[in-house]
This record gives structure tokens, sequence and C-alpha cells, in this order.
């Protein structure tokens, strides 16, 4: 239906308005049908690209930094987003979070998801089991220290946790589904590309905003895609709109894919 709505406004936009119409109630059955059911005239007033993106159904994907905050690289990145008004998520270290509080505070405030990336980036795999809770709880208490209480998503550093070290981790966990080794390549174009030969609608797609080769490829990541009828949502909006519930202890490479524990 909203697709609907936003036919017909679109529609009525570019109809001459008689002075002092009466309200009349819009008849949208002939609309409902979709792209095929747009009266011919109308049709002929809409540029190809306006036309595309009123048809065609959102497709969503989340971006995701690690290894952050880093004063200059996440700031950049945070302003880039803000201009494109794509939302993201970012797992942070703990470690890094003392003076780039204030950047936490913008995240939250421009609509980002915040994970934790543990307190000091370990490999919770081999672990033992009191440092993976207390590796997760360092970072969750200067988490809430910043910004307030709330949920922070685990993403496991190399994104290697283990079935029994999992059960103690009380949210779910984020993994990707689409991974440009950025950290290793640190060169836009090929991470750019990377990720536009990979991406699917829903996909978690994994950067690292430690790296100023990383944001300058996630924004332009963003304006090729949002060309294409990307919309950037964090990873909770994309399991709302996938109508997914994640399940804590769990480790999703995304909402419809979760990736076994060994
Ligand atoms: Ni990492």
């Amino acid at each position: 239906m909203k697709k609907s709505i936003a036919l017909l406004l679109a529609a009525a936009c570019l109809l001459p308005v008689p002075a002092c119409a009466q309200p009349v109630e819009p008849d949208l059955t002939g609309y409902a049908a979709g792209p095929a059911e747009i009266p011919k005239e109308i049709l002929g007033e809409l540029d190809p690209d306006t036309l595309e993106n009123l048809v065609e159904e959102p497709k969503y994907v989340a971006l995701t930094f690690d290894d952050g905050p880093r004063a200059d690289t996440t700031g950049r990145l945070l302003d880039g987003l803000l201009e494109r008004g794509a939302a993201a998520t970012f797992f942070v270290i703990g470690e890094q979070i003392p003076c780039n509080e204030e950047l936490l505070r913008r995240m939250k405030a421009e609509g980002h998801q915040i994970g934790n990336h543990t307190y000091s980036h370990v490999r919770l795999l081999k672990a033992d089991k009191d440092d993976v809770v207390e590796e997760v709880h360092k970072s969750e208490t200067l988490l809430q220290e910043a910004v307030g209480e709330g949920s922070f998503w685990l993403r496991p550093p190399y994104g290697l946790i283990g079935g029994e070290r999992a059960k103690l981790v009380h949210t779910p966990m984020i993994y990707w589904s689409v991974d440009p080794q950025d950290w290793k390549l640190l060169d836009k174009d090929k991470v750019v590309a990377a990720v536009l030969e990979a991406v699917e609608p829903g996909d978690i797609i994994l950067l690292h905003d430690f790296y100023s080769t990383s944001v300058d490829a996630a924004l332009e990541i963003i304006d090729k895609l949002q060309q294409e009828g990307y919309a950037f949502v964090t990873v909770e909006e994309l399991f709302r709109i996938q109508g997914v519930t994640p399940q804590a202890g769990t480790l999703y490479a995304r909402p419809d894919r979760v990736r076994g524990l060994s």
C-alpha cells in the first residue's frame, strides 16, 4: 500500500490542480497492481530514474564498521553518512573508547547502532571463560557510561567464538555476509569493486573505520548502491525489516543465515 501511495503522490504532483477543487477520495485500486497500472499519460511525464525508484522494491543492506572508534577516520565517516542519510553499525573496541566518547554519542544521536567488539580485540575461541565474560563486560560498561543503557550486540574479533563460550554472551552476535578484506587491500577502488560485485539485499557488509581507504570506499559504496535503490540501515533494523527476532548467543551472518559454532 505504501508503494501505491507514493505513486499516487508522485502522479498528483505532475497533474495540474484546478483552483478550489473539491477534495475527492482517491481511487487507489488502479495502482494496487503495481507499475503496469500507471496511466500512460503519467508514465510519459516521469523520467526513467524516478520511475525505477518508484516501482522497485526497497533493497536494504547493513554496513558495519569494526575496530574503531578512531578520532579522524570515524569522524569523517560520520560526516559522510549524515550527508547521505545512511545508517550504519559500529562494533567498537573498548580500549579505544576513552577520549572518543563524543564520537559514540554522535553515533547514537545520528541513528547508528553501536555494538561491542570486546575490550582488547581478543580471540574468544580459546580464551578462558572468565576472560570472555570480562572482555565483553568491560566494553559494555564503558559503552553504558558513554551513551547510556542499551543492548550492545557482540561481534567477536575475527568472527571467532566457540559454542561453549557463546553461551556466556547475553546478546545476539553478528558475523557478516560480505567481506571485501578492506584491511588487507587498503585500496579504495578495490574495496568498492569487491563489495559491489558481491552485495545482495539483506547483506551485512564488513568494513573497518580504522582505515582512511575504507572510509573513502564506504562513502562511494553508499553513493553507488543508493543509485541502485538500496537503503542503508542498522543491523538491528535489518532484522526488524526481515521479521527475524535475533537470539542471544547466536552468531548471524545475515538475519536469515545463522553461522554454525564449533
Ligand atoms: Ni576487529
